[in-house]
């Protein structure tokens, strides 16, 4: 098959939809469901039906996109990965796996390959927790492991529920309908920046992801008394921000706790009311991000972080709820799948290296209902969720690549032999 990724069109694509966003470029900032997303997410639809994909959509706004195989009754290979970013983002995260994908299927159309399993480029919605704090929103009701009706009573930052939002945004229905048959999927792949720097440290082009490490976060509220700030001596105060202040320190304190390179404790918000120069902070919200590759360990995290922040309440005579919005489990790849992409690896002469993801992806949710892998390509630094994220042309052109013959190999040929058909 004489497989060929178009790089100057696919990089052309991820700049075309990074300017759908709210800020000015380099950064990227396309938040769920607001009209940047929904003009992304039409720009990926346009380019996916110019070439006869048949797209569909979800009721909380997955959306699929179908090359159908011979066998349309056989369960699918799939691909993809998300378009949102966080605030101040920059331009690869998720979308070099939407795009990445697309062109994969577009180079083997344009080989003459004929499959026997359907293809399908899934965009996932809110893969970022940044609207409903929670992440991988989509591949979490795909996956069955988020109920229907707790979903759409998730609030958003701006008071919406994710009902009303979504149906703001054109998905109507039950997110009842949302989960995916074990059997949809034969197989699910996902093509992604590193977002860290090993591959760019070791030289290697590209990395097959073996598992996915743990997230989980916390939301933290905190009710304090306010005052004025000429006139409420140090002595009485009940400052919640300085409370706040020590329950993130009292997590960066338990991630270290560990000594695990692993265990990583993050406080990524902190909203102080009323937030006026001149006002004692009477509240103060937070939310904390803990990872692990071992649950057990990263569990343990938690606790300490709940224990800290019983203490620091008692200690300051301020009011704190918290409230766990996830603790997921880590994620196994599926063998067959990882042998799969390594085998293409091989075949086009491609070093590789096996890793572990330490970011989160919808991935984590995909491996509950298909074998799942996911293939890494190198960023400049390892830096991601920053502006300055940047992978190179080749790189992004040689992870489609893989990722085309993979689907290849997994989804069978009509009409000759394949690995793996
Ligand atoms: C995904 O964006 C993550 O935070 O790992
Ligand atoms: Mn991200
Ligand atoms: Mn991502």
């Amino acid at each position: 098959m004489n497989l060929q990724i178009d790089a100057i069109r696919l990089q052309r694509e991820l700049d075309e939809l990074a300017a759908f966003s709210e800020v000015l470029s380099p950064a990227v900032t396309r938040v769920v469901f607001t009209d940047h997303d929904l003009q992304g997410r039409a720009y990926v639809k346009r380019l996916c039906e110019e070439v006869g994909l048949k797209v569909r959509e979800d009721a909380v706004g997955n959306t699929f996109a179908r090359w159908a195989g011979a066998a349309p009754e056989l369960p699918a290979v799939g691909t993809g990965s998300h378009i949102d970013a966080i605030p101040n983002a920059g331009m690869y995260d998720g979308t070099v796996g939407v795009l990445g994908g697309l062109e994969a299927i577009r180079a083997l159309q344009r080989a003459g390959y004929q499959p026997l399993r359907s293809l399908e480029l899934l965009l996932f919605t809110s893969e970022e927790p940044t609207r409903f704090g929670i992440g991988c929103l989509g591949s979490r009701l795909l996956s069955g492991l988020l109920d229907a009706a707790a979903g759409d009573r998730l609030k958003g930052r701006d008071g919406l529920t994710l009902n009303q939002a979504r149906e703001q945004a054109g998905f109507a229905g039950s997110l009842d309908s949302v989960a995916l048959d074990r059997d949809y999927y034969s197989a699910f792949l996902e093509l992604h920046i590193e977002q860290g720097p090993l591959l760019e440290q070791r030289g290697v082009g590209l990395g097959v992801v073996t598992a996915i490490a743990a997230p989980a976060s916390l939301r933290v509220t905190i009710e304090g008394v306010g005052g004025h700030a000429g006139a409420v001596l140090m002595p009485g105060r009940r400052d919640a921000f300085l409370a706040g202040a020590e329950v993130a320190l009292a997590v960066e304190a338990a991630a270290k706790s560990t000594g695990a390179v692993d265990t990583v404790g993050t406080t990524g918000v902190c909203n102080v009311f009323p937030g006026a120069v001149n006002s004692v902070p009477s509240g103060c919200y937070l939310e904390i991000d803990v990872r692990d590759i071992d649950q057990v360990r990263r569990d343990a995290v938690l606790d300490r972080i709940l224990a800290a922040a019983r203490e620091i309440e008692e200690k300051r005579k301020v009011f704190i709820r918290t409230e766990l919005i996830n603790a997921d489990s880590p994620a196994e790849c599926g063998p067959q799948v990882v042998a799969a992409l390594e085998e293409s690896c091989k075949q086009s002469g491609y070093a590789y290296d096996r890793m572990i993801s330490r970011a989160y992806h919808d991935s984590l949710f995909m491996s509950r209902v298909a074998p799942t892998a996911m293939l890494f390509i190198p960023c400049r630094g390892g830096v991601s969720h920053r502006p300055d994220e940047f992978a190179s042309t080749e790189d992004i052109a040689r992870g489609a690549h893989v990722l085309a013959l993979t689907m290849a190999a997994l989804a069978g040929k009509i009409n000759s032999e394949t690995r793996g058909a």
